[in-house]
């Protein structure tokens, strides 16, 4: 069945900082320009750092007024005259890494939420409004179509669960970037957060040996006790102990062939567990930086002798994309609340937005999502 196009669609708008969100009621424009999806959003995340942001204390740069609004699961109400294969009707999963057309590799943004502070990229962020709405149009091509046969009717998985699509998709970069592959063992550096903790799962769903750091073992439970191949070492900021504790658990007590380090700013103070990770790496190991640690020192000369190969790692690929929804449609990936992850408080309404900004700067621990579900 054709779905109904609503004659306007209502979303979140911060017109200044410091200010409360407005809900704001705009036309929804007809027909669906060329290059562009119309799609009812049935749910989009809500990020810890929203709250501090909206006051002005961005983690990441972002111009005023907008919609926030990053990634989303949808269904396509229309779609523009260019669309060859999108149908109205099919659910999507509404990715918000958007690159510039014209621009592909020097301008990007995440859509809703930052602009990275570059000219042609304010240009691309206004142009593209978040997610935070009950409708909105969106590039076509960031519509990445679901199997709702499989996923939904047969897996079971609503679209909140599949939301944690975005975590993966980060997290299968970091992975494809160390050249994983079954069997190996890769040190993921902390493991608890959002997306570090989705490191850790889907490497070790992939069948990876996962040595995962944390200050407290007790909080990596729920992902141990899911997942055999998640070995903790609980980290005492000594980096000889730490070091010899990670290669303890390596096969034979040899060395790690892959590190992942998905550090927040907040460790660059002091990035012990980063360097008892560099060092427990075999000579031709990976070492994938992922995270927002700011300027730390390397050991060069460690690196150098044993070949390891550096490399940072933004965002994915749009193939990357697909292999992650085919890992989940395939079932080698789980989501929903056997895998551990949890909507909290069920997620909100887009009038509820206080409440759910504040819940979610609190709900930081791997596998919780604060989701709007308009
Ligand atoms: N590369 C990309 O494309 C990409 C995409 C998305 C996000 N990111 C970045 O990934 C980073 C991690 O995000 P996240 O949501 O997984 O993590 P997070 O919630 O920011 O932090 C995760 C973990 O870091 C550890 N931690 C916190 N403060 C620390 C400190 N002072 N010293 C040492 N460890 C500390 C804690 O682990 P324990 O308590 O267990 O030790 C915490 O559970 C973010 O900073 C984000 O910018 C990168």
């Amino acid at each position: 069945m054709t779905p109904t196009i609503p004659e306007t669609s209502t979303s979140l708008v911060l017109e200044a900082f410091k200010q409360p969100l407005s809900i704001k009621s705009t036309p929804i424009t007809t027909p669906t320009p060329t290059g562009t999806a119309l799609v009812r959003i049935l749910s989009t995340t809500i990020r810890p750092h929203s709250r501090a942001g909206f006051a002005g204390n961005q983690v990441l740069p972002f111009p005023v007024p907008y919609t926030p609004g990053n990634s989303a699961v949808a269904r396509v109400l229309d779609v523009g005259a260019d669309a060859v294969s999108l149908q109205p009707g099919q659910l999507v999963w509404v990715d918000g890494f958007v690159v510039a057309r014209d621009d592909p590799v020097g301008t990007q943004i995440l859509l809703g939420l930052s602009d990275f502070g570059g000219k042609k990229q304010a240009k691309l962020f206004k142009a593209w409004p978040g997610v935070w709405a009950d409708v909105a149009q969106v590039p076509l091509e960031n519509c990445v179509p679901l199997n709702e046969t499989i996923l939904c009717d047969q897996m079971g998985y609503s679209p909140a669960d599949l939301e944690y699509i975005e975590r993966l998709a980060i997290a299968n970069a970091g992975v494809k970037a160390a050249h994983l592959a079954p069997g190996q063992t890769v040190v993921v550096c902390p493991a608890t957060g959002h997306y570090s903790g989705a490191v850790a799962e889907l490497a070790a769903q992939l069948g990876c040996r996962v040595i995962a750091l944390t200050r407290s073992v007790t909080k990596l439970e729920p992902l141990t006790s899911r997942h055999p191949r998640i070995l903790p070492v609980e980290l005492t900021g000594d980096v000889a102990r730490d070091t010899a504790a990670i290669r303890a658990l390596c096969p034979g007590g040899g060395a790690a062939d892959a590190l992942i380090d998905m550090s927040p700013g907040e460790a660059t103070a002091n990035p012990t567990h980063l360097y008892s990770g560099l060092a427990s790496l075999r000579n031709h190991g990976r070492a994938v930086f992922l995270g927002a640690l700011r300027d730390v020192t390397i050991p060069y000369m460690s690196l150098m002798v044993r070949n390891i190969n550096v490399r940072g790692q933004f965002m994915y690929s749009r193939d990357q994309l697909g292999d992650v929804i085919r890992l989940i449609e395939s079932g080698v990936v789980k989501l929903g609340r056997e895998a551990g992850h949890e909507v909290v408080q069920g997620g909100f309404k887009l009038a509820e937005w206080e409440e759910a900004v504040r819940v979610a700067e609190e709900a930081t621990f791997w596998g919780r999502q604060t989701l709007f579900l308009p």
